[in-house]
């Protein structure tokens, strides 16, 4: 497919990568940022610009991925009757696109995407349309740099997955870097953790993470649980989430058949 991309951060970045290297022909990259638009053109031997003023009107498809919060602003002016137009947006509705084109869709990518990525990531893509002639383009499109999962998902449904995804992955990322922090603040290696970080994401492969909890926690050690709380009287922030997700854990219903 020729494609236009709209956007020069993580996200446009990625999926420009994944396009390119699927065979689609980028026919431009606008990004208002001169810089990082025109190293991504001369990656994929392309042209940019940093005007919207300046769209190439020949592609089949245009992938918008700027901040959710810029989508109204840059396509104010924007108008391509006919083409098939999609934000990478989970958390906002397709109708946001409904004045450029008459074939408006969402193009989502459940992944952790960041520019400075080495490798090309696994990345499910969840896809919605206003008419069958966008939703089948934009599932051809996916299919084509997805091996994982391809799946067509509403506004509401995008929104839901967005939550869970932003627990599972921005939240445990903030634990991390609280964590490595603390380690630093101890004179502790956090790299010393990384086998663990690893043995608990690849253990819910095969059993539900209600499952696979262990810690004083779920066990009620409560004087494990003391210990760690007077010692983190020194990191404030810390004994805060360290009680709140205590208190969280201990307040599920029993789980027969979990480990401790
Ligand atoms: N990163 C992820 O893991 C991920 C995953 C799935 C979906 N998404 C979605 O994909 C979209 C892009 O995310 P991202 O991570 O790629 O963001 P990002 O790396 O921060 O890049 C945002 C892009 O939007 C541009 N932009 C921001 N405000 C603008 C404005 N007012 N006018 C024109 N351009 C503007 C930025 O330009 P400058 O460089 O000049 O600031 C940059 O090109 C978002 O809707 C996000 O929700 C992100």
């Amino acid at each position: 497919m020729d494609i236009v991309i709209i956007g020069s951060g993580n996200v446009a970045a990625v999926l420009g990568r994944k396009f390119n290297a699927a065979g689609h022909h980028i026919l431009q990259i606008i990004g208002r940022n001169a810089a990082a638009a025109s190293a991504l053109a001369y990656e994929w031997n392309t042209v940019s610009s940093n005007y919207l003023s300046a769209v190439n009107r020949n592609a089949g498809v245009y992938i918008i991925a700027v901040s959710d919060e810029a989508i109204p602003e840059i396509i104010k002016d924007l108008k391509l009757p006919g083409k098939v137009v999609a934000h990478t947006a989970a958390s906002v509705p397709k109708e946001v696109l409904k004045k450029v084109t008459n074939h408006y869709g969402v193009f989502y990518p459940l992944q952790s995407l960041r520019k400075e990525m080495k490798g090309l990531p696994d990345v499910p893509i969840f896809f919605d349309g206003i008419d069958e002639l966008t939703k089948r383009t934009l599932e051809k499109l996916a299919h084509s740099i997805s091996n994982v999962k391809v799946v067509e998902a509403g506004d509401d449904a995008r929104l839901k997955l967005h939550i869970a995804a932003v627990i599972v992955s921005n939240f445990t990322n903030h634990l991390y870097a609280l964590a490595e922090e603390y380690c630093r603040q101890e004179g502790l290696d956090f790299r010393q953790l990384l086998p663990l970080i690893e043995e608990t994401a690849s253990s819910i492969k095969d059993m539900s993470p209600k499952l696979a909890q262990t810690g004083p926690a779920i066990r009620h050690d409560k004087e494990t649980i003391q210990k760690h709380l007077d010692l983190l009287n020194n990191h404030p922030q810390l004994k805060n989430i360290y009680l709140l997700l205590t208190e969280s854990i201990q307040q599920v219903p029993d789980w027969s058949g979990r480990s401790k």
